[in-house]
């Protein structure tokens, strides 16, 4: 098992792992609007693929950010979405692809992490409903949550209004931090604008030397749940 950055060849597969985790109705909901014509950050979005005994690769999990603007000015990230198949649930690679990729946003010198999604089990990553009350979504979304992080210390504090979008042209001129990035050094540098009790406070998972994500052999599902998705796959 390994996490390893998002590649063009695996987005039918994602796409698919999206359907069957939300429903084919999820482009309806509220967050999507902030996702309209915009490419999710390639330097955060994460896939864990398992290879079977025979070699071949299956994307069993994935997380994407998005580029926002709060109140216009304030850039942040919006997380999510977020999904681990079924038969890999509970053996701890959620947490892994969450704490992974904010390490890294952290890294890259993201302040601010935004998302709509259920408190009970973000929290535990830091997000709290606190952090997003001076704000607004565009559209309608259950307030209990709308979640925020912030990864700099006090990065939140003034920020107020609406959430927006990115617009395509914008994202295209100006690079969201984070965009133009250099490989991911390991261990992670408290690098200027991060404190290092903001990066204490996220574990990140190992790499191999030449910066790929390293192995999760310790998150694999019984020779059940792989058997279950190789069926599934067929
Ligand atoms: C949410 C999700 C990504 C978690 O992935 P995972 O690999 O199972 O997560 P972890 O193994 O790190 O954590 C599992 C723990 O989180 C808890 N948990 C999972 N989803 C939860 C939720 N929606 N609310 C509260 N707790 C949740 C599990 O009960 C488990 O608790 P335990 O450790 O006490 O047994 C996965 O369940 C999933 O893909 N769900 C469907 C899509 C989805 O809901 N995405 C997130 C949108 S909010």
């Amino acid at each position: 098992m390994n996490i390893t950055l998002e590649q063009p060849a695996h987005a039918g597969a994602i796409e698919a792992l999206l359907d069957t985790s939300f429903g084919p109705k999820r482009n309806k909901k509220t967050v999507y609007r902030l996702r309209r014509n915009v490419a999710p950050i390639a330097d955060l979005s994460f896939v864990a693929i398992d290879t079977d005994a025979a070699g071949q690769e299956q994307v069993v999990a994935s997380i994407r950010y998005w580029p926002i603007l709060l109140g216009g000015t304030t850039p942040a990230l919006l997380l999510g979405p977020i999904a681990v198949a079924e038969a890999w649930r509970s053996q701890g690679l959620g947490g892994r692809l969450i704490r992974h990729s904010l390490a890294r946003a952290a890294e890259l010198g993201h302040a601010i992490v935004i998302l709509v999604g259920d408190a009970p089990y973000y929290v535990r990553f830091g997000f709290s409903r606190e952090k997003t009350l001076a704000l607004a979504l565009p559209g309608p979304v259950d307030p209990a949550r709308f979640l925020g992080l912030e990864l700099v210390p006090g990065a939140l504090d003034g920020v107020t209004g609406m959430v927006g979008r990115v617009s395509r042209s914008k994202a295209g001129r100006t690079p969201h931090p984070g965009q133009q990035t250099p490989p991911l050094a390991h261990p992670l540098p408290a690098t200027a604008g991060v404190t290092a009790d903001a990066v204490a406070a996220i574990t990140p998972l190992a790499v191999h030397e030449d910066g790929r994500p390293a192995d999760l052999d310790a998150a694999a599902p019984s020779g059940g749940g792989r058997r279950r998705l190789r069926r599934a796959a067929r």
